[in-house]
């Protein structure tokens, strides 16, 4: 038996400086993404705290910190607790939600998109990779999330707190969902202006009591219009998902929602693009794909603007009947459906830790 020479604390962090996170394109030490070092005798553990739940780089990273550690003594026995800590990077920001980590807008341009259907087949992948999920469906004129879910004939409970009343969201099946079609008639919010929405949807998204989340998703209405631009100067968010279908009209909708959420007076983050409807396939010919809304349009965009591709969806009916029977496709047993909005899901959570890391760079170097 050869003597065991003790190995530090700073050697482990210095070995694991070399392992970079390709995302973040950072070494996991600087990105305080290593914790919880214990070392005894021929035994370390340690916690390695990524950036998004069910990260699809967990195995990678975690094979690098081995081989990294393995060059200081081949013969530790290392245990790695892989963890996750969402970020966010809307600590600083006005005190609006600061227990909500990540508020993402889903918007599109063009109506009918898909953008509801995403948002909820969405929120639940995220949540059932482990995350705190919020819902709010911004909606007012055609609020669809009540039907989607089943819970159109339940009303949230109002709660009052040294004198003010709050909104508590309904929990369905681990999301925290509101919406304003609940609690306000859409036959009287039709004939509200502007600013009266913006005041009802600030109202839903302060004056509920959300707790802790990592990702609040707003289902937008359609268009780019007033709605759309005072809602971002008021409630601080963290990025917008924009939905679109391949077909040109709805492509050049999409287009000026980019460049809404673009504008300097807006500068929203966009987290990336989904297309919606991407192809269609016959249960009986899975091999085969229509493309009946044009191909890749979506895609196609995402490189113009260089935004980040999300994914696509197809055009699948059990999608449509989930909607209609107010159980999200996710949440029933097709699993090409439940892989598609995974990756969907993954990709999202990705590119929000991505676009976190780089403004937090952009205030470091401003300040
Ligand atoms: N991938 C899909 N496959 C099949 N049907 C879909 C798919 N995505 C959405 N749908 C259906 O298309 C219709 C419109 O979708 P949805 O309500 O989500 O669009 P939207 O963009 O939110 O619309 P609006 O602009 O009115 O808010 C719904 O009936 C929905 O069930
Ligand atoms: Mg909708």
């Amino acid at each position: 038996m050869t003597m065991m020479q003790q190995i530090s604390t700073e050697a482990i962090l210095n070995v694991l400086k070399n392992v970079i996170d390709p995302d973040l394109k950072k070494d996991i030490v600087s990105l305080n993404m290593v914790r919880n070092i214990k070392l005894d005798q021929n035994q370390l553990s340690f916690d390695l705290v990524l950036t998004t739940p069910a990260c699809p780089l967990k195995e990678l990273l975690r094979s690098e910190c081995l081989k990294n550690i393995a060059t200081l003594d081949s013969e530790l026995k290392v245990d790695i607790n892989v963890t996750s800590e969402v970020t966010s990077i809307r600590s600083n920001e006005i005190n609006i939600l600061p227990s909500v980590k990540n508020i993402i807008c889903v918007a599109s341009g063009k109506g009918g998109v898909g953008k509801s259907t995403v948002s909820v087949n969405l929120a639940y992948s995220l949540a059932k990779m482990g995350a705190k999920v919020g819902l709010l469906d911004a909606d007012i004129h055609g609020p669809s999330i009540p039907q989607m879910l089943g819970i159109q004939d339940i009303k949230p409970e109002i709660r009052e707190i040294k004198g003010k009343h709050y909104m508590v969201p309904i929990e369905k099946d681990g999301v925290k969902v509101l919406s304003i079609g609940l609690v306000v008639d859409a036959r009287q919010a039709i004939v509200w202006r502007g600013p009266m929405v913006t005041s009802a949807l600030k109202q839903f998204i302060t004056d509920t009591i959300w707790g802790k989340l990592d990702y609040l998703i707003l289902d937008m209405p359609p268009g780019t219009g007033d709605v759309h631009i005072t809602m971002t100067q008021t409630v601080p968010m963290t990025g917008a998902i924009i939905v679109t279908t391949p077909q040109q009209v709805a492509v050049a909708d999409a287009r000026k929602a980019v460049a809404m959420y673009r504008l300097d007076s807006m500068k929203v983050p966009i987290i990336g693009l989904i297309e919606n409807m991407a192809y269609f396939t016959p249960a009986e010919l899975p091999e085969n794909k229509y493309y009946l809304f044009g191909k890749d349009g979506g895609k196609k965009l995402a490189e113009e603007y260089e935004i980040p591709f999300l994914g696509e969806v197809p055009l699948i009916q059990n999608i449509m009947q989930g909607a209609e029977d107010g159980v999200p496709a996710v949440n029933t047993t097709d699993q090409h459906i439940i892989d598609v909005y995974r990756t969907i899901a993954e990709n999202a959570a990705r590119f929000i830790a991505i676009s976190n890391e780089k403004k937090q760079i952009e205030a470091t170097t401003e300040s």
